[in-house]
C-alpha cells in the first residue's frame, strides 16, 4: 500500500576507524526491530565506477585528484538515479535509507587538494535531488581512530594517515560550518562504548520517523 509517505535519509559521516560502519550496522538492526522499511548503502559504491576509484585508492590505476573528486560526483549521482536500486526512487517509496558516507565524505577528503568551493560546486546536483534529513558525524579523536585502524591491518604509514586523518576532521568540521544554513548536522561522540554511540544516533533520527 502506497501510504504516500517519503521515506528518511541518514548520511553517517565520520574520519576511517571513527565507528560509522558500526553504526551504519547498529542503527540498522534497530529499524528492522521497529519494522520500519529501510535500505542501507554506501559511497563509494560497488558500481563499474565506484570499482574504478577503489582502483585509484588501491594504486592499481593513476588519476589527478580532479579526477578523483568528479569520479565520486559520477559514482554518487548513479547511486541516487540508477533504475535498479537508485536510493531517489527508494525514498520515493516510502523506504528509508541509511548511507555510509555521501556529499560531507567529498567535502571533507577531496578539500585537501582541491577546493571546497568546486566540490559544493560539483556535489549541487546530488544535494538538490537528495539532501540528507539528517548527516550524522561520529567524531572520534584521529588517535582514536588510528587504534581501530590498527588494529585490523597488517601494516599501515602511520604518522602519514594520522595527519590524514586529523586534517579529514578538520576539513568536516569546517564543511560543517561553511553549510550549517543549508544542512543537518548532529553531531556524536564517537570516543566511547559502540552502545553508547549508537543509542544517541538513535536518539538523533528516532523523531524524523514520527514527523
Ligand atoms: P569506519 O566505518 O568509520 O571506518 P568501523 O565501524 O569499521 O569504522 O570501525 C573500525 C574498527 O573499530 C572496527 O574494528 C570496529 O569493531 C571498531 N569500533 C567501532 N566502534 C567502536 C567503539 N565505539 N569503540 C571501540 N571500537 C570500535
Ligand atoms: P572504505 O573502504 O569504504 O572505508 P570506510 O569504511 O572508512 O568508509 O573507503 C572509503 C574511502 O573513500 C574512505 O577513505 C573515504 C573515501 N571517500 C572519499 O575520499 N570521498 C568520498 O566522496 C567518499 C564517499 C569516500
Amino acid at each position: 500500500m502506497d501510504t504516500g509517505k517519503k521515506g528518511i535519509l541518514i548520511a553517517l559521516e565520520g574520519i576511517d576507524g571513527s565507528g560509522k560502519s558500526t553504526q551504519a550496522r547498529l542503527l540498522s538492526d534497530r529499524m528492522r526491530e521497529m519494522g520500519i522499511p529501510f535500505y542501507m548503502t554506501m559511497e563509494p559504491t560497488d558500481s563499474p565506477i565506484g570499482s574504478m576509484i577503489r582502483q585509484v585508492m588501491t594504486g592499481r590505476m593513476q588519476a589527478d585528484p580532479k579526477v578523483i573528486a568528479a569520479l565520486f560526483v559520477a559514482d554518487r549521482l548513479d547511486h541516487l538515479l540508477n533504475e535498479g536500486n537508485g536510493i531517489a526512487g527508494k525514498i520515493e517509496e516510502g523506504i528509508s535509507v541509511i548511507m555510509d558516507r555521501y556529499y560531507f565524505s567529498s567535502y571533507a577528503y577531496q578539500s585537501v587538494d582541491v577546493p571546497l568551493d568546486w566540490l559544493i560546486q560539483a556535489n549541487a546536483l546530488s544535494s538538490s535531488i537528495l539532501r540528507p534529513t539528517v548527516n550524522v558525524f561520529i567524531d572520534t579523536d584521529p588517535d582514536t581512530a588510528m587504534e581501530r585502524i590498527v588494529k585490523n591491518r597488517f601494516a599501515t604509514e602511520l604518522f602519514e594517515e594520522r595527519d590524514r586523518l586529523v586534517q579529514v576532521r578538520r576539513n568536516y568540521l569546517e564543511a560543517f560550518e561553511r553549510l550549517g544554513d543549508k544542512e543537518r548536522v548532529t553531531v556524536i561522540d564517537g570516543n566511547r562504548s559502540q552502545e553508547t554511540v549508537a543509542q544517541e544516533v538513535w536518539d538523533a533520527v528516532a523523531g524524523y520517523f514520527i514527523e
